[in-house]
């Protein structure tokens, strides 16, 4: 799709209008050289009340012979939003078909630069199908996803250069969850750790300002990433770890993230049950945030220092696989004692984050698909947030906020950290003692393994946040800029985070 920033008042193609609820007639600044018959039909729509702007809603007008009409609804007037301009855009852009053409023209009534923006961005998010694994169908009817669509956005010449740099600029963070969204809904056979270290690695050589390293699994074994080992062990497809580091050269301290990438869970030894197994090819989906973000990034031009660290692995049962009862000693030098096989995510993680303290953090913040419990907690509605710095963790709420993405609050108690430190052989455990609150003991055994600042065992902890993404990552309904499979949720938040929080 291509999207451009139009000051003449030509309309191109299929009209585009978004509008407000209780809208009854075309605003005066959208007629601007509309047909007359065109405007009728608008008109008529609008007074006998067929379409009344409700948010999300749209209606198509397709009949006239003066060209079609696309209405979209805004929501409430005193209370449409730069996200109810995004949803309405993202609504529209599902709602197009064959039938209305690959030319589009966005005209929009008294809005500001930041809204038609967001709707631009709404529309572009939406403007994703993951079809690498269906023949193509020279008869592919309405829901030919792939037509090469035109849309140009109206607006005023003093509007037109802000605009245009606003929409390149949510050009590169779509581009960075399309990129999250690919590698997320790739079939586990075809993603695997080293083929998510390949990506990486080709990704890279299109910026001068990105390194991609890759620790492969003789370079783990031989440093000591026995929490990466453990989970990988067993599966013919190896762990490693790979590095992306955004604008190296530049001194000081930068932001690091660390991923969970499990590119398919069957919870090893302690098996996962059958129902819906498939859905474990989604674990990897931390990952996928970090290297997204990484893509947003590098798009739009940004100039600080991030680091990034993929812990990738497979969780298989085999003859060599990790056993209930294993005890093993990742980086940090403390021992774990392995009571359930299917908690690997937090033993993976338990490497990459001891490892991000060597990159001078100013924080961490990792991302995990990692427990069923937040899903239970929050559904599908809401990351997981936990930190050991609550302002921080406020920072993080509010850039979720500001792109609509809802990462809830959720406590680290010391109750909790001291029943993952409880076990009887080692210095930690993988487990609770019991089923209740698993995400929140999950967060507590991560926060074991973050480092103090320059790895000073009496000094303070690095600032780190937890976002737990089981519920988020696929499988929300409510997400309007996403039909199905993966989400690649939170590129957009800690863009925003990196870029402006
Ligand atoms: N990958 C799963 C978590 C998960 C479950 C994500 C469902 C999304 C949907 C994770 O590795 C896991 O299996 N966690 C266990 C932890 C338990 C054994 C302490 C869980 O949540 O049941
Ligand atoms: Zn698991
Ligand atoms: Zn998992």
């Amino acid at each position: 799709m291509e999207m451009t920033v139009s000051v003449n008042d030509n309309i191109n193609g299929t009209l585009i209008l978004p509008l407000v609820e209780g809208t009854e007639s075309i605003p005066e600044d959208c007629e601007r050289g509309l047909p007359q018959s065109m405007k009728a039909q608008i008109n008529r729509v609008l007074s006998d009340g067929d379409f009344k702007g409700k948010a999300k809603s749209t209606i198509s007008l397709v009949g006239g012979e003066d060209g079609k009409v696309i209405l979209a609804g805004l929501g409430k007037t005193d209370s449409v939003s730069v996200h109810d301009y995004r949803k309405a855009g993202a609504a529209v852009f599902s709602s197009i078909k064959k039938i209305h053409g690959n030319d589009f023209t966005v005209r929009f009534s008294d809005a500001g630069v930041a809204h038609m923006a967001a709707f631009a961005e709404g529309m572009m998010l939406r403007d994703y199908s993951y079809n690498h694994y269906k023949m193509k169908d020279d008869d592919a009817g309405d829901d030919d996803d792939d037509a090469v669509k035109q849309i140009r956005l109206a607006c005023g010449e003093k509007e037109a250069s802000e605009l245009t740099a606003m929409v390149e600029n949510y050009r590169g963070i779509a581009k960075g969850v399309h990129l999250s969204r690919d590698l997320g809904n790739c079939p586990p056979n075809d993603m695997y750790p080293e083929e998510f270290a390949d990506r990486a690695y080709e990704w890279a050589k299109q910026y001068d300002n990105v390194d991609v390293t890759i620790i492969n699994y003789d370079q783990a074994l031989k440093d000591g990433m026995g929490g990466l080992v453990a989970v990988g062990k067993g599966s013919s497809r190896k762990p490693c770890m790979v590095i992306f580091e955004m604008n190296k050269e530049i001194k000081g301290k930068c932001p690091v993230l660390v991923g969970k990438g499990i590119t398919f869970d069957t919870g090893g030894i302690s098996l996962k049950p059958g129902a819906n197994m498939d859905q474990m090819k989604y674990d990897m989906g931390g990952s996928a945030t970090v290297f997204g973000t990484m893509e947003a990034l590098a798009q739009t031009g940004h100039e600080g220092k991030v680091v990034g660290i993929t812990c990738m692995a497979e969780n298989m049962p085999a003859a060599n696989a990790t056993r209930p009862g294993d005890v093993i000693k990742g980086l940090s030098g403390k021992t774990i004692e392995v009571l359930n096989t299917d908690a690997e995510g937090r033993l993976v993680l338990s490497d990459g984050l001891w490892k991000a303290g060597e990159y001078d953090p100013e924080y961490i913040i990792d991302f995990a698909t990692l427990t069923g419990a937040c899903v239970v907690a929050l559904g599908h509605e809401a990351t997981g947030l936990w930190s050991n710095n609550d302002e921080f963790r406020t920072r993080i709420h509010e850039a979720g906020n500001a792109v609509d993405e809802l990462a809830w609050p959720m406590p680290l108690l010391p109750a909790f950290e001291k029943e993952m430190t409880d076990s009887i052989i080692a210095d930690t455990r993988n487990l609770g003692a019991g089923r209740w609150g698993g995400a929140n003991t999950a967060a507590a055994f991560l926060k074991q393994f973050v480092p103090n600042v320059d790895y000073d065992k009496d000094g303070e902890q690095i600032t780190w946040a937890h976002m737990d993404i089981a519920g988020t990552y696929w499988g929300a309904k409510s997400n309007t800029m996403v039909k199905d499979g993966a989400t690649g949720i939170h590129v957009r938040t800690i863009h925003h985070l990196i870029t402006q929080g």
